[in-house]
């Protein structure tokens, strides 16, 4: 499956040299490691296990697993018997074992220039314990769940690490969703306890985070889920005296805007309860498949799922591919610009990161405030030597020219990293030529919430280049490809990419709903786990995503489904029927198009459509607002009634060329709407 030779024109290579110092020097070593973590997976995880600190040793096969629905439950465990704690393998075993306490853990920039600080192992270790203690306190038990709602600010990581530390699994939500999306989010896993921060500055815009967290917790009591408890960090409100410690912001951020609404029977002051607590938490031992935290991410019939990762596997999944796939070495300095409340965020800034003792950028605003040149200026200022971002990001940045990124110089970088969505070959050249002066091998990271870390991704000391494939996959990885009917296609080939047995890092359930997990990613293809992504694989056996098989959108590297959306729009009064599709937008990847049919009586109104992109970010979030919106009197339609949205994206792109349309069921429907449609480019 890996090919014996890898070509040797029109591939790139970086031309710094990587190969002195790299775990994985050449092609060669990498299909070396690779068949040994097929053939004998034992072998090589338990090589990879005996960095770590286990509290007891596994007991049986390093994975059991099937994946096939027709033989019985789905089901992947990983060092059955083991015990273990994450959290006191980041940290304790950092600091105690590895001598690493006085090593800079994060350096956090803040969202205005100047606003920094920072925070070694050590430190880091003691606030954790001491918030694990807070967690304690307020009654948190191993298993119980606890959503996190903050900004990317130190805290963020000390409320997961402290979770963690007691067993308790975090369920983080992205700081941009919505009040609602956050209620759906704690009902959903039942939450004991929410942790937000009193709010937040995103460039020049102020969110009131609090009061977002306020008003999904009405929602929760309206529907008969009251959470008891809210801890609020005073982020923008803090003052000097407050600080915690001496690397604290120097003064109070100026937000004469910001709201704190404050319930005293739930609401609880971060600050004052870390003040007394103890600095000493002897950590709860997990069993290997013990959940160790819950993400939600779209899901194609709307509701959001909760994916369920686990300790053990999850922590050498991570530990491994941050430190093959950057190839991370003792003296860099790395910096993933995601957020925290995404699973890139999880994996690469927090877990993996973590796991291998690595100093790490924390960022906690934008790349264009207070303007394009932010990022560069991270880096030098940090002396940033491992980079990773999203090909949104870097087409954003790309359309503003070179000049602001050679206003530095970027001498400090040596890989490269993207991840979320294919990275369009022109962004790729550019983030070589200009951004990494050729310098910089580029890593194309495939992987998906599910997955844990990355599956299919170059090594950079290793692999040729080629600008916009995910190339190979990672260790302990089988990838195939798949026709419609299920067959498994060989050499170069297109279909449906899946994989044929589970890695450690591979989620084990969705939270609640075992059946859905199977039925999502295991019914279509018995005996794989479906990714849901198309994929192509050329004659040099390189893999190409081309792009999601469901009705999913990838917008800025977020994925989002089109029924979520749809959803939101009925749900206005004057909407009676929504259809969305994606519309392939030079920056975002894909923007999103929207038809509606409105209630007999109601008309179109400019008025309205503030409305409904309202409505969709008040029921999602800003990530989900509508590029566009068109009345459609009529929707394109089967006889059967199912609606047409392959016809949709025609028509939202402007191609006239509609293919088959004989199963429509009335083709006056669709003359109207490319007579009707919204032209404007965004
Ligand atoms: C897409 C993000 C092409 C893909 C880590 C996948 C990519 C979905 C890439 C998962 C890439 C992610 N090339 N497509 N390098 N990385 N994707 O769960 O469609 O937010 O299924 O995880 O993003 O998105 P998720």
């Amino acid at each position: 499956m890996i090919p014996d030779n890898v070509p040797e024109e029109n591939v790139f290579y970086g031309s710094g040299d990587l190969k002195k110092e790299s775990h994985v020097p050449s092609f060669d070593k990498y299909k070396e490691l690779y068949l040994k973590s097929i053939d004998n997976p034992d072998e090589f995880w338990g090589a990879v296990a005996k960095d770590f600190f286990w509290k007891s040793k596994p007991t049986g096969p390093f994975l059991s697993y099937n994946f096939d629905v027709t033989k019985g439950e789905i089901f992947i465990k990983c060092m059955e018997g083991a015990s273990t704690n994450i959290c006191y393998n980041l940290l304790d075993r950092n600091v105690h074992e590895r001598k690493l306490g006085d090593r800079v853990a994060f350096y956090w920039e803040g969202n205005e220039p100047g606003d920094e600080s920072s925070v070694t192992y050590r430190e880091l270790l003691q606030r954790v314990c001491r918030f694990a203690n807070v967690l304690r306190s307020q009654g948190v038990k191993k298993g119980d769940r606890v959503s996190i709602y903050m900004p990317m600010v130190i805290e963020l990581v000390v409320a997961m690490l402290a979770c963690v530390r007691i067993g308790a699994v975090h369920s983080i939500v992205f700081a941009g969703f919505s009040a609602e999306s956050l209620c759906e989010r704690i009902m959903d896993s039942q939450c004991l306890l929410l942790i937000t921060a009193d709010g937040f500055y995103r460039g020049d815009k102020l969110i009131n985070l609090k009061h977002l967290a306020d008003e999904a917790l009405q929602k929760c009591r309206d529907k008969g889920f009251p959470i008891k408890r809210c801890i609020v960090l005073k982020h923008l409100s803090k003052e000097p005296e407050e600080s915690v410690d001496s690397h604290s912001p120097p003064a109070k951020r100026s937000c004469p805007d910001l709201q704190v609404p404050w319930n005293p029977e739930v609401d609880l002051c971060w600050h004052a309860l870390i003040s007394e607590a103890s600095d000493e938490c002897e950590p709860e031992w997990c069993n290997s498949e013990d959940p160790l935290f819950i993400l939600y991410t779209s899901g194609s019939t709307g509701k959001p799922k909760g994916v369920v990762h686990t300790v053990s596997g999850y922590m050498l999944y991570t530990a491994t591919t941050f430190k093959l796939v950057f190839d991370h070495q003792p003296d860099d300095v790395y910096w993933c610009t995601a957020d925290i409340g995404w699973i890139t965020g999880h994996s690469y800034i927090t877990y993996g990161p973590l796991a291998n003792g690595a100093t790490s950028v924390l960022f906690e605003g934008l790349p264009t405030y207070p303007d394009v040149s932010r990022m560069w200026e991270i880096v030098d200022k940090y002396h940033v030597t491992k980079f990773y971002t999203a090909p949104t990001a870097i087409r954003l940045l790309m359309k503003s020219g070179s000049e602001p990124v050679q206003k530095f110089k970027r001498e400090s970088l040596k890989v490269l990293g993207t991840v979320g969505e294919p990275i369009n070959p022109e962004a790729w050249h550019w983030y070589y030529n200009v951004v990494g002066e050729k310098r910089c091998p580029i890593v194309d990271t495939f992987w998906q919430t599910e997955t844990g870390g990355h599956v299919l991704t170059p090594l950079p000391a290793a692999t040729p280049m080629k600008p916009g494939s995910a190339t190979f996959p990672f260790f302990g990885v089988v990838p195939a490809i798949l026709n419609e009917s299920g067959e498994e296609l060989e050499g170069p080939s297109e279909g449906y990419l899946v994989f044929k047995q589970p890695w450690p890092g591979v989620m084990r359930t969705v939270y609640g709903n075992h059946q859905r997990f199977e039925s999502i990613y295991f019914k279509k293809f018995p005996g794989y786990y479906v990714t849901g992504d198309g994929c192509r694989r050329d004659k040099d056996g390189y893999y190409w995503i081309t792009g999601r098989m469901d009705d999913m959108l990838n917008v800025s590297g977020h994925l989002l489904s089109t029924a979520e959306v749809e959803s939101a729009l009925v749900e206005h009064r004057a909407v009676a029927e929504a259809a969305v599709v994606g519309r392939p937008h030079p920056i975002k990847g894909e923007s999103l198009y929207c038809f509606v049919t409105l209630k007999d009586g109601v008309g179109y109104s400019q008025t309205l459509e503030a409305e409904l992109k309202k409505q969709v970010r008040e029921k999602i979030g800003a990530i989900a607002t509508p590029d566009y919106i068109q009345n459609a009197p009529g929707l394109p339609k089967t006889r059967s009634g199912k609606i047409m949205r392959r016809v949709l994206r025609k028509i939202a792109c402007n191609e006239k060329d509609l293919g088959d349309t004989s199963t429509l069921a009335d083709s006056s429907v669709v003359d109207e709407l490319f007579q009707n449609r919204c032209c404007a480019s965004v």
